[in-house]
């Protein structure tokens, strides 16, 4: 039997580099391995907490599947599909939310980090400005989870706390009925960190990103914005307190880094060493960005490609459902 790994992404904004270094290139890597059945979802009902505008929605649905397709994962060796095409996972959502201690969910830090935001200020309601789909999230999470018999959940170190509630759980469940849902684990995606062009962590909510479907004038454009201080080009330049030396690293052959580094001891014009990450990061995005152009100019293949996911999914998913349905005495 081969295990079974699966991992969720959020529709919220475009895909740049810190996804393709943080999230896409170990998610890929976990897809060769052959010993495991990898399904990847589109998150968009978790997306629904924060978008609100439909075309917005739709639209970074598409993108954000395209952009993952594009950067090489595989539909024919892996299962991709939208969650929302999996209408099992809202009805385990319901069942799970009967075993979710509403205490374990106060305990959630996105939930956590608001009510505090909000106590800061005296007058204000505690649970102001939250949704009850805020509150519930780590419960539709569990259900993307547990509804797959998912061995393995690769996640940033951020979405742990979530894996541990979807345990706690799932559980909480087995306690009830017997060893109906299969316990998952987190494995925990060290990734490295990716500066953005200020030189802060690259994120959207920074504006700071290097877009990864950009044509090459505009990325060359962006790279050449990366901040940098006023020393001469001749003086030599330390790469360790360099952003574009560090986002080099991140792209470039062990080859060139070490020849970049010489350059930085002998002095370089920072327009020079932009021009170098540009060369790198272009050739790389290249078969990306065509692959990608295609995919969105032609949304009846994309669609096509998540009903087979999303066909694939509900296999596995009624069949856990029905086994969840049975435990309960829900239904016939
Ligand atoms: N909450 C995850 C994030 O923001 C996305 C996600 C939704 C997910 N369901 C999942 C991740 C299930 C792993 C497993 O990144």
């Amino acid at each position: 039997m081969k295990k079974t790994v699966l991992t969720g992404i959020k529709p919220t904004g475009m895909l740049h580099l810190g996804n393709l270094i943080g999230a896409i290139r170990p998610a890929l890597k976990l897809a060769e391995d052959a010993s495991a059945r990898c399904f990847y979802f589109i998150a968009d009902y978790h997306a629904l907490t924060t978008v609100h505008d439909p075309k917005q929605m739709a639209e970074l649905t598409s993108q954000v599947t395209a952009g993952w397709l594009s950067c090489g994962l595989d539909p024919n060796k892996n299962t991709i599909y939208r969650q929302s095409d999996v209408p099992e996972t809202f009805e385990l959502a319901w069942v799970l939310s009967c075993f979710a201690g509403k205490g374990l969910l106060n305990r959630a830090h996105a939930y956590k980090a608001v009510v505090q935001e909000n106590e800061k200020d005296a007058k204000k309601d505690p649970d102001a400005g939250i949704s009850m789909g805020l509150f519930n999230y780590p419960v539709l999470m569990a259900a993307d989870i547990l509804l797959f018999d998912t061995d393995e959940v690769p996640v940033g170190e951020d979405q742990v706390q979530h894996i541990e509630i979807a345990r706690d759980i799932a559980q909480r469940f087995n306690h009830t009925y017997g060893e109906v849902l299969k316990v998952p684990k987190a494995v925990i995606q060290k990734a490295a960190l990716v500066p953005g062009l200020d030189g802060r962590k690259m994120s959207k909510s920074y504006d700071n990103t290097l877009p990864l479907f950009e044509d090459s004038a505009k990325l060359r454009k962006m790279i050449m914005k990366i901040q940098t201080d006023s020393t001469p080009p001749e003086a030599p330049k330390d790469p360790a307190a360099s952003t574009i030396f560090s986002l080099y690293e991140l792209v470039a052959t062990p080859e060139q880094v070490s020849a970049l580094r010489t350059r930085y001891q002998s002095g370089i014009g920072w327009g020079e060493a932009k021009q170098a990450l540009f060369e790198v990061l272009d050739a790389q995005l290249k078969g990306p960005r065509e692959a990608y152009t295609k995919l969105v100019a032609n949304p009846s293949e994309l669609e096509k490609t998540l009903q087979k996911g999303a066909q694939e999914a509900r296999k596995v998913a009624s069949s856990v459902l029905g086994r969840v349905r049975k435990a309960t005495g829900i239904g016939k």
